[in-house]
């Protein structure tokens, strides 16, 4: 049997077997492709599975088949194009979370799209077991843009993070000569979901009953510099740190916090490790966060949109003396740096070589930031704006930040909470300055209405 016939029996059978909670809820509608009879075996069935269901049949699916390791709002998308998406019943909303920054540039914007489509139609994953012609050029232009001479190539934000802390530690080990090398972190940070990451988180939710933990990590107080002093002893090696914290709600440290971290490290000849996976690239308006207030870290994590919200890509960034410590064996993964990625990733770095998405993120971000900071007072306890990115404390006693995302969506448009109060906005950098006055319009008459 040819293999397309084998995949579209296994695909008809998977299909049939989880649609039964769908049709028995009524789910499906009239015009559904699917059936528990054998599906007609056509390209489009193979693409797409379960064309005809309404929202509420791919709300039911997800919630019978996918783990609840998240509480999406109740909107099904099936398109995007620049900062608007629309659902499977045609509504339309300005996306303004935009995958939590990884869609930077906006959906589906052609440069990135076309290098993924060029590069499909070559090469998609050679493994590090041999060359490609992708990566070396990625790597070169990645490099050059953050100022350093070396890159690691991996696929998730976190895997970037796992692979800045194994970096430091091997550092300590063989340049410090430090057995039991120690990272100090910042409390309320938000770094990813391995096991090594929720040991140093303060989030119950992302922590608890995932122990046993990793030891070597101390917390202390964000934008505390002498906190960090105070936690630092011989065995320390690097300072890990958001220059924003954008899942603890977007707060940006004091201007002294980061050069501070910087004189620190080097006075200690430690590493400053800056987690710029969703404050960088241009988000808050310069290339990386960091830059702000004038500190070059020793390595920067790079992640979300290095892949446009097109493939995962992410990164650690640094000089010789660091990532040279890793030799052939100690460190790796199958897709990390593949032709793919890279290809993306490269289209990504010059998208962002002469400044020009960072100025929009600047002055767009101004626009936000005026029109947010006139409802202080209106439902809104405060603001924290830069670039494009901002995070708004609701007044807890009108609602949650989750009704208030919820309101927004049914007027169609598309936030996210967090830390309980608080919502997030970080729309693509191709919103318009009428969208962003819409959006904060639409905020403050649903504000009113709680009111
Ligand atoms: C600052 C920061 N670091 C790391 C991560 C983890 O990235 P990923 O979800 O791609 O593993 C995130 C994700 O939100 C993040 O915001």
């Amino acid at each position: 049997m040819p293999s397309t016939s084998i995949l579209v029996l296994l695909l008809s059978f998977a299909t049939g077997c989880r649609l039964t909670r769908a049709e028995s809820a009524g789910l499906l509608t009239s015009r559904s492709v699917l059936s528990r009879k054998v599906l007609p075996v056509t390209e489009s069935t193979l693409i797409k599975p379960a064309t005809g269901l309404t929202s509420a049949g791919y709300i039911a699916l997800e919630d019978a088949h996918v783990a609840h390791n998240y509480h999406p709002l109740p909107v099904v998308i099936a398109t995007g194009d620049g900062a608007w998406v629309t659902d499977v019943e045609g509504r339309r909303y300005l996306d303004c979370l935009a995958a939590y920054s990884a869609v930077n540039f906006g959906h589906g914007h052609p440069i990135p799209v076309q290098a993924a489509k060029d590069q499909l139609a070559r090469a998609t994953l050679v493994s590090r077991a041999f060359h490609s012609d992708q990566l070396g050029v990625f790597a070169a232009e990645l490099t050059a843009l953050a100022g350093k001479d070396m890159m690691l190539p991996m696929n998730t934000g976190a895997e970037a993070v796992e692979s800045g802390i194994k970096v430091a530690r091997k550092w300590g080990h063989d340049v410090k000569g430090i057995d039991n090398p120690s990272i100090v972190v910042a409390a309320g940070n938000f770094h990813g979901r391995t096991i090594s990451i929720v040991s140093f988180s303060d989030d119950a939710d992302a922590r608890d009953g995932f122990g046993p933990y990793t030891p070597g990590f101390r917390s202390v107080p964000y934008g505390d510099v002498a906190a960090v002093e105070a936690a630092c002893d011989d065995s320390t090696v690097a300072v890990l740190v958001e220059p924003i914290q954008g899942e603890g709600g977007v707060i940006i440290p004091p201007a002294d916090y980061l050069p501070g971290l910087r004189d620190l490290c080097d006075r200690r000849r430690m590493l400053l490790i800056c987690d710029e996976i969703q404050s960088g690239l241009g988000r808050t308006g310069a290339t990386f966060a960091a830059e702000h207030v004038g500190v070059e870290p020793d390595l920067y994590l790079l992640g979300k949109a290095l892949g446009a919200g097109v493939v995962p890509v992410s990164a650690v960034v640094g000089n010789r003396d660091v990532l040279g410590v890793l030799r052939p064996g100690q460190h790796g993964s199958t897709f990390g740096g593949n032709p793919l990625a890279a290809a993306v990733g490269l289209s990504v770095v010059r998208m962002l070589a002469d400044g020009s998405w960072q100025r929009r993120a600047t002055e767009l971000g101004d626009v936000l930031g005026q029109n947010l900071r006139g409802l202080i007072g209106r439902g809104v306890t405060s603001v924290r704006q830069i670039g494009l990115w901002a995070g708004v404390d609701i007044d807890p006693a009108l609602g949650t930040g989750r009704q208030v995302s919820q309101a927004l969506m049914e007027r169609g448009l598309l936030v996210k909470d967090t830390q309980g109060s608080t919502i997030r906005m970080a729309p693509p950098l191709v919103v318009t300055a009428d969208e962003l006055t819409w959006l904060v319009d639409q905020l403050s008459e649903v504000l009113g209405e709680l009111r």
